[in-house]
């Protein structure tokens, strides 16, 4: 941990951000707000046969969220819909060796906006 109570990757993926932007016409688009602090973000997924081949990520949050994003976008990627479904706020967090409690908040925006991307691909395709 640093001075700040932030972990190496947490700084590694706020200074290198992976997935960063956006997918057109993604097969499956998910954004919500962290009532928190107001931040937003968004989630974009291209999926072939139920396997999540592609993922950015768009956030208007703060550094921890934009670690947690790279982070869960870097998890989800190549994994079936239903498994990426499974990855919890805390797997993301773990994954980073952990966030300051003030920050936990933060993670809720990565792990909830993939979750809604899945959701709205399942729509889309009449799943579920
Ligand atoms: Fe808003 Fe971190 S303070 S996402």
């Amino acid at each position: 941990m640093t001075e700040v109570g932030y972990s190496e990757k947490v700084m590694e993926h706020f200074m290198n951000p992976r997935n960063v932007g956006v997918i057109e016409n993604a097969d499956g688009y998910g954004k919500v707000g962290n009532p928190t602090c107001g931040d937003l973000m968004e989630i974009f997924i291209s999926v072939k046969d139920d396997i999540i081949t592609d993922i950015k990520f768009r956030t208007f949050g703060c550094g921890s969220a934009i670690a947690t994003s790279s982070m869960v976008t870097e998890m989800a990627k190549g994994k079936n819909i239903d498994e990426a479904m499974k990855i919890t706020r805390n797997d993301v967090a773990d994954e980073l060796d952990g966030l300051p409690a003030k920050k936990m908040h933060c993670s809720n925006l990565a792990a909830d906006a993939l979750h809604e991307a899945i959701k709205d691909y399942k729509k889309k395709k009449g799943i579920e």
